[in-house]
């Protein structure tokens, strides 16, 4: 989905999340396993491992909040050796060569000093920093994927709070 309307139009954060057919993206235990059985949709394209990795690479930079960093540190850092940039207010010990601690304005942060830099900039969660650009009018893009569970309880996504956006899909 793109913004149909608005500020953001145009700029270059794509906001990419998976969530459960009831609107979580992760259970209350912070357990994120059932991301890894979402099954397979017969009606999409299929995409090789090769296209995956391509796609991937297109990514110029990450950007994540710090209980997301935390998470992807215990399960095995997902992002390779792109730039990620982590937005916390905390002091963090020193992390690998790629990632970078950021805690000042958000707008700053997209407008400033990672447009110029970055054509392609991934807004990988959670659900509170999402909301936090969403509600400043920082997405430009929207790929939600829906995985085929239903959790019942969790961290829900978009949880606000928010106010009506338009966009097209
Ligand atoms: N299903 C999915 O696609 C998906 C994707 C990503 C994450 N997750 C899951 O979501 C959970 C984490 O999400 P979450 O919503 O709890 O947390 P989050 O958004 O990852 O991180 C929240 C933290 O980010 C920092 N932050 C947020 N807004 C800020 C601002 N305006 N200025 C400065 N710092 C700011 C704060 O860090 P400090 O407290 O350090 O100051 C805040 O505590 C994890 O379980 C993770 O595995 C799921």
């Amino acid at each position: 989905m793109s913004r149909s309307e608005g500020n953001a139009k145009g700029r270059s954060v794509t906001l990419h999340m998976v969530s459960s057919l009831d609107g979580f993206i992760a259970k209350k235990d912070n357990n994120v396993s059932w991301l890894d059985s979402t099954g397979v949709y017969e009606a999409g394209v299929s995409i090789s491992e090769e296209e995956a990795a391509a796609f991937v690479k297109t990514i110029d930079c990450y950007v994540l909040g710090s209980r997301t960093y935390e998470h992807a540190l215990e399960l095995g850092w997902p992002y390779g050796d792109t730039p990620a940039i982590v937005v916390t207010r905390r002091e963090w010990p020193p992390a690998r060569k790629s990632v970078e601690f950021y805690s000042g304005d958000l707008k700053t942060l997209v407008d400033v000093k990672l447009a110029p830099r970055y054509r392609n900039i991934w807004l990988v969660g959670g659900a509170m920093l999402c909301d936090r650009f969403l509600e400043l009018g920082l997405v430009g893009e929207i790929r939600l994927t829906i995985g085929p569970v239903l959790l019942g309880e969790g961290l829900r996504l978009f949880s606000g709070p928010l106010t009506e956006q338009r966009w097209n899909l």
